[in-house]
């Protein structure tokens, strides 16, 4: 998981070299920049410190005893993806200076430098770590915008108020039962919470009739997985939840909509929501019919599996803790 960035100007910086004078030399450089230095001599030591003051900008001697700068990008990659590292090297290692920039270095500068350079190197990479943090600001309130756009579509109905927001806690669940690693979860998570985005652009008369619906409007809701994809198709931190928005109503045997994808074809996050989002709406009272019991639910969707739902995820979901879908009167999954 990546650290937020909570700072960006001055940056603390760790600085690592095995020549010490090296090293005091850069100290004294750096500080007098108004940034907070940490300073190691090898590789383990700076990743000792890493883990404990987190600096977003590490400045690393590439040819080291022990481990490399080249290994230690990867260390410090590894524990933080935002993490900013300039890579000091001598005119003999140049090439394999250029090789780390391709592994995730920020920058390099060669050895013997003018301290000047360092601190045009430190000044680059604090302003791409602006731009990361703005561009993270962004996203975050775009998905505020889409969250509350959900909210308030549910909140027009007793009966769906925050449906969204369980079966995002279930399918957390579900993913983390899986296996599967954070980015997925991460996808996962945002997929459910704006899966229905769509139900934004149909009419409240259809989309909240107690009786049946006509041919005609049932056909205006199953437009719903395509209106949501292009609301959000021009976010490109949303790319990936495109997929779970589009085919959270396919089933299993290819009888759902938009695209009547059947088994594994149906992609897994997609899958997952499914059994979710049938499950919440069950348990949940309608305008039309009461809530119906967590073994009723669960039998129901035993009869649907592999017509409806993927079997396995429907033995997976069953043995899910009782409260694996509660949510904070916050609203934030637990
Ligand atoms: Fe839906």
């Amino acid at each position: 998981m990546t650290a937020p960035l909570t700072r960006t100007i001055p940056p603390s910086i760790l600085v690592v070299d095995d020549e010490p004078s090296i090293l005091s030399a850069l100290e004294c450089y750096i500080a007098k920049l108004g940034c907070h230095v940490l300073v190691a001599s090898d590789g383990f030591q700076a990743l000792e410190l890493f883990k404990v003051h987190r600096p977003p900008v590490v400045l690393t001697d590439l040819k080291m005893p022990g481990m490399g700068g080249d290994q230690l990008l990867q260390e410090l990659r590894a524990l933080d993806e935002n993490v900013q590292v300039i890579i000091m090297t001598g005119f003999a290692t140049i090439q394999s200076a250029v090789t780390t920039l391709k592994a995730g270095a920020f920058d390099y500068i060669t050895k013997p430098f003018r301290l000047e350079l360092v601190a045009r190197a430190i000044e680059k990479a604090t302003e791409h770590l602006e731009l990361i943090y703005y561009n993270r600001q962004l996203q975050e309130n775009s998905l505020h915008v889409l969250e509350a756009m959900v909210k308030t579509l549910e909140q027009r109905d007793y009966y769906t108020a925050g449906h969204s927001r369980r079966v995002t806690a279930f399918t957390d669940a579900m993913a983390l039962a899986l296996g599967l690693d954070s980015h997925q979860r991460h996808v996962i998570h945002l997929g459910s919470l704006i899966h229905d985005v769509g139900k934004i652009g149909i009419d409240d008369a259809i989309l909240r009739k107690p009786g049946r619906l006509t041919q005609e409007e049932y056909e205006v809701i199953k437009s719903h997985p395509a209106r949501g994809v292009n609301i959000v198709e021009p976010l490109n931190f949303l790319k990936e939840t495109i997929p779970i928005i589009r085919h959270h109503h396919e089933r299993f045997d290819g009888s759902g909509y938009p695209d009547g994808l059947t088994g594994d074809d149906i992609p897994l996050a997609a899958r997952i929501l499914t059994v979710a989002d049938t499950y919440d709406a069950m348990t949940s009272s309608r305008a039309y019919r009461t809530a119906l019991s967590r073994e009723t639910t669960f039998q129901e969707l035993r009869r649907c599996a592999g017509t409806q739902f993927d079997p396995m995820l429907v033995e997976l979901f069953r043995q899910l803790p009782e409260d694996a879908g509660h949510v904070s009167p916050q609203g934030t999954p637990q």
